[in-house]
């Protein structure tokens, strides 16, 4: 049996993480087996990539340096955790993957588009979610959020970015639509929360 692999995706300050947080409960207590991530990250080469990749003294890092450290993060965190977890047959939650580059990269940051979806297909190993929930929230409002206890170097790109990096993920949602879910992230957390689960049932 192959376990069954969700992503939570959403610009900076969309409030993906509180919701990774309730989604989680709510699987657990389905019974299954539930690992849960967070990219970049999640291994221990992962995490020292992370730690470069959001350092805000890198500010020289060009683009193409960051598409590749975004994939080699993610390369090993598939192999080495996501792949192992889907094999035993667990529910893998995991807030962002290789959507997050397409919208960042190929979205905020412009880099062609065929050539992210080729990096995406070598840094996740071929691994394709089975749903992929896009938290969505007004740019501005989402910004300010993020933006309040300091910038780290992503989110120092600023508002128009941001934006960029929505739209990209509303793309997204048109071209894949039985994969990638729109969730409305404004209101009540409890509110989100149960629109992100109402986008979840059937798969498990
Ligand atoms: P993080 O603090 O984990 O942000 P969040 O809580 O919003 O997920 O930082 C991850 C940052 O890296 C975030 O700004 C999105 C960005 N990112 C990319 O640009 N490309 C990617 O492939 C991934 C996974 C993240």
């Amino acid at each position: 049996m192959r376990g069954v692999f969700i992503t939570l995706e959403g610009a900076d300050g969309c409030g993906k993480s509180t919701q990774a947080s309730l989604i989680a409960d709510a699987l657990e207590a389905s019974g299954r087996e539930v690992v849960r991530l967070r990219e970049p990250g999640g291994t221990p080469i992962s995490e020292k990539v992370r730690a470069l990749l959001l350092d805000p003294a890198n500010d020289e890092m060009v683009p193409e340096c960051e598409l590749m450290l975004y994939e080699a993060s993610r390369a090993q965190l598939t192999r080495q955790v996501i792949e192992p977890a889907l094999a035993r047959g667990a529910v893998v939650l995991c807030d962002r993957y290789y959507d997050s580059t397409y919208a960042y990269q190929a979205g905020g940051r412009a880099l062609d588009d065929a050539l992210v979806r080729r990096a995406n297909l070598l840094g996740s190993c071929g691994v394709v979610p089975d749903r992929t929930l896009v938290f969505d929230l007004e740019p501005a409002v989402a910004y300010a959020r993020a933006t309040a206890g300091g910038a780290d170097r992503m989110e120092a790109e600023g508002l128009a970015f941001q934006e960029r990096v929505r739209d990209a993920y509303l793309r997204l949602a048109a071209e894949e639509p039985s994969r990638v879910r729109v969730i409305d992230a404004s209101g009540e957390r409890d509110e989100v929360a149960a629109r992100a689960l109402a986008a979840l049932e059937g798969l498990l």
